[in-house]
């Protein structure tokens, strides 16, 4: 099954395209990074396909629907600078917030509940269950937002660098974590500004600059020409080092 299916997707806010004509199909069970370079359309694009910017054009439909029909099973994790964090809620109370579909709204989520623990857990994060969420360090908020996506028990994560302000130990956890989801069959899409050897563990990488540059296997997407119509020669001279073992380049 697709889990994504974009055809000529275009976003315009004023006389702005944020996204020209975007088409391309993920696969169910597929990690999916999603790169370009500042102002590319990389959120939008997330946005977009979570229902919260419409479309002026195109169409598109998640996990094989509409997102309106499918809004439960689809999880998503905004770029850190659009949370507010000051909410007086704590680590628990934020990763219930994932359960209240299935619970019903009117019912409080019980303190037990094992889908919460259980999401908790997987996170790493059960000892900051009572801490209030303003007091975390940026890894810790990250992988809060992921457990609550997991107790929401999403087929489809639409996150918006994950990685970015986290250390490398916390990158390590987080990839561990997206890719034992991958493996019972759930769809990761993620931006991410790493353009390093992390981009090997993706089965596609979706080049954007507004418009779409390439979508497939890293080693194809990430080919010279791509990442020069992405970010011109300059920026690619020096991330050359980088991506050139993903790229396959010799
Ligand atoms: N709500 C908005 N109103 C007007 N313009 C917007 C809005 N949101 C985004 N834009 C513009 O749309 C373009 C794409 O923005 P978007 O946030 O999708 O880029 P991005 O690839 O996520 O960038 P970054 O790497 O900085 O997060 C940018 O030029 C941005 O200024
Ligand atoms: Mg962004």
């Amino acid at each position: 099954m697709e889990a994504v299916k974009a055809e000529g997707l275009t976003v315009v806010y004023g006389r702005l395209k944020a996204l020209d004509e975007v088409s391309f199909t993920i696969p169910s069970g597929s990690m999916t990074a999603v790169i370009g370079p500042n102002g590319s359309g990389k959120s939008t694009l997330l946005k977009t396909l979570i229902g919260l910017v419409k479309p002026a054009a195109g169409s598109f439909k998640v996990l094989g629907s509409t997102i309106d029909k499918m809004r439960g099973k689809v999880a998503y994790v905004p770029q850190r600078e659009e949370v507010y964090w000051e909410y007086p809620l704590t680590v628990w109370d934020v990763v219930a917030l994932g359960r209240i579909k299935a619970v019903g709204p009117l019912r409080p989520v019980r303190k037990g509940d094992r889908v919460v623990s259980q999401s908790l857990e997987r996170a790493g994060i059960e000892s900051l269950q009572s801490r209030r969420l303003s007091e975390l360090s940026g890894g810790q908020q990250q992988r809060i937002f992921l457990a609550r996506a997991m107790a929401q028990e999403a087929d489809l994560y639409l996150m918006d660098e994950p990685l970015t302000g986290i250390d490398a130990e916390a990158e390590d956890r987080l990839l561990d974590i997206l890719s034992d989801l991958r493996k019972e069959g759930k769809t990761i899409v993620m931006t991410t500004h790493d353009l390093s050897s992390t981009l090997e563990l993706f089965d596609n990488v979706l080049v954007l600059k507004n418009r779409l540059i390439a979508f497939g296997r890293p080693e194809e997407a990430l080919k010279t020409e791509n990442l020069v119509q992405a970010y011109g020669s300059e920026r690619v001279a020096m991330h050359l080092s980088d991506v050139r073992r993903v790229a396959g380049w010799r």
